[in-house]
């Protein structure tokens, strides 16, 4: 299994829809595909109808699950979705609680990982997704996963935001063996205004080493998919935010597959 979070703690710059939308393309290409939502207000439980307030297995329980994990138990808290190959761990807002009921826990921030640990030959892939904060459960998917994705809306205020994730991600790695590999992918480019173009050309300018050439356009077909219930990927297959992600995704999963040649050849 490869897990990939998609993090950033600036709020609505497209975490959810490039979770969806990247799992949904992954799943079409025929992977199995999990999703785990860890952000108490549940946008990606929503997106496939469940109601986080009546929700009885969920990743809260992952937090929850103390010793020997029992497989069959985490495989319980899985869902499924609209899409075949696809499944879900939901939210709950019960998550919220988490930090001040388990404060100081030993191993607090490694129980998405202990989780995941046992579904590893379930999946391919697990796309984990988080609220727009810094906090135990960002630090849970920041410690589970082998690649992050950073979205980032293309306007002004986008580079502070992103300027405290960089911080968060030096942080994590002080304590992980190997630095976290992270790409930031621009989001809700609109070529038409002043403020997109500028913030982009300055994010090129700043962040060259770690930033997809590409960028995800705006594209209302994102709200009428969500709506649907459908990655963007089922609702509009030849729409230009779906042409974007697909793009990203390849190029993700060369960069990784040449990843795991190399350290098979170390
Ligand atoms: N490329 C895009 N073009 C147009 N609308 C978009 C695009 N990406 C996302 N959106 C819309 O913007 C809103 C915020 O997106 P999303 O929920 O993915 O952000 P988020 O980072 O997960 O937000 P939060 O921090 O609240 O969890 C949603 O209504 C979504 O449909
Ligand atoms: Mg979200």
């Amino acid at each position: 299994m490869r897990v990939w979070s998609i993090a950033n703690q600036k709020g609505g710059v497209g975490k959810t829809t490039t979770t969806v939308s990247v799992g949904g393309l992954l799943a079409e290409q025929g992977y199995k595909v999990l999703l785990i939502d860890l952000d108490p207000h549940g946008s990606l439980t929503s997106y496939f109808r469940y109601d986080l307030d009546n929700l009885t297995k969920s990743s809260y329980n992952l937090f929850l699950m103390t010793g020997e994990l029992d497989p069959n138990e985490v495989r319980s808290l899985v869902h499924d979705t609209s899409v075949d190959n696809l499944k879900l761990i939901p939210a709950t807002t019960a998550l919220a609680t988490i930090e001040r009921q388990l404060h100081g826990q030993e191993g607090l921030g490694l129980k998405v990982s202990r989780g995941l640990a046992q579904l590893w030959d379930d999946y391919d892939f697990a796309l984990i997704d988080t609220p727009p904060v810094l906090g135990i459960l960002m630090i849970n998917a920041l410690a589970a996963c082998e690649q992050l994705l950073v979205p980032v809306q293309t306007e002004h205020l986008a580079i502070k935001g992103l300027e405290r994730m960089l911080r968060t991600i030096a942080m994590v790695n002080r304590s992980r063996k190997s630095e976290l590999p992270y790409t930031i992918i621009p989001t809700m480019y609109d070529r038409r205004t002043q403020a997109s173009v500028s913030s982009l050309r300055a994010m090129r300018n700043n962040f060259s080493d770690h930033i997809w050439p590409s960028m995800v356009p705006v594209d209302t077909r994102f709200r009428d998919a969500s709506k649907a219930g459908l990655p963007a990927s089922k609702y509009d297959p030849e729409g230009r935010g779906v042409h974007a992600y697909a793009a990203l995704l390849k190029l993700l999963v060369a960069e990784q597959e040449q990843k795991e040649c190399e350290k098979a050849l170390e």
